[in-house]
């Protein structure tokens, strides 16, 4: 074994409870990452969501917090339960917040985060839809600023965090913002065109501290959520 396969294997890394998703990263997202998973309308970015904090509380034992910015907690708990994710229940038992705010105020959502991570010692941490970096888009140095600010407070709570990040199918050029450069990974959903019709898709475009396996896979959503076929090609899927 090579020893940069050694030192891969030595890194801690969370169980994304995707089926199909950890073995792009060859073993799951490196602990205390911040990630923007980056897609376009529909591409499943929440679903995917909801699954790695059902999954990540019920088999990996790791509180979350859900920090929404559009959707109220009724209509996250009735989406949820459509794929059998039973979230109410999961908040009455203490292990998952949803943290329902509207963005105005950047210091006020940084404090939320922090009070309800520490109040159930979560480990894992999700903002949807995260608007927060378009919205001081316009001054772009103090966006960067806060980013910068608030990756250093994910670090120190030391959770792993998924940010969502809107894109559209025919700019892929904003795949390339602000965000990804100051994210330590980015995770890619996207609908590709195959000949008459689209095939969702998902690539790991960035990952620090881990290998990540450059070409786009497959990705299916069924009424169990989301699921990554992580060996077959994509061109195979269309056979
Ligand atoms: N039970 C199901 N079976 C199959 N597909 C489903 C099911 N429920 C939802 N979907 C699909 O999941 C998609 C919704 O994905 P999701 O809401 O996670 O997208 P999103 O990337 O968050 O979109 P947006 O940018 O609009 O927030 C829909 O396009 C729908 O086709
Ligand atoms: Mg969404």
């Amino acid at each position: 074994m090579s020893s940069e396969k050694q030192r891969q294997l030595g890194v801690d890394r969370i169980k994304s409870g995707v089926p199909g998703l950890d073995e792009l990263m060859y073993g799951g997202i490196p602990r205390g990452n911040l990630v923007v998973l980056s897609g376009d309308p529909g591409s499943g970015k929440t679903v995917l969501c909801w699954q790695f904090v059902h999954e990540g509380v019920t088999k990996f034992g790791e509180n979350s917090v859900y920090v929404s910015l559009e959707e109220s907690e009724e209509v996250i708990f009735q989406g949820a339960l459509e794929f059998g994710w039973d979230f109410r229940k999961l908040v009455q038992q203490g292990k998952l917040i949803i943290v329902t705010i509207e963005l105005y105020d950047f210091e006020r959502l940084k404090v939320a985060i922090e009070d309800n991570v520490k109040a159930i010692n979560a480990r894992r941490l999700i903002i949807d839809p995260g608007v927060i970096f378009r919205l001081f888009f316009e001054r772009e140095l103090d966006a960067r600023k806060r980013i910068v600010s608030l990756g250093k407070m994910l670090r120190t709570l030391n959770v792993t965090a998924i940010i969502t990040n809107e894109i559209s199918l025919d700019k892929e050029s904003s795949l390339y913002g602000l965000e990804e450069y100051v994210a330590d990974g980015v995770i890619l959903l996207y609908h590709t065109r195959m000949k008459n019709r689209f095939v969702r898709s998902v690539a790991v475009l960035k990952m620090r501290n881990t290998e990540i396996m450059e070409t786009l896979k497959p990705l299916k959503i069924t009424g169990d959520g989301v699921r990554i076929l992580a060996k077959a090609e994509l061109f195979d899927e269309v056979k």
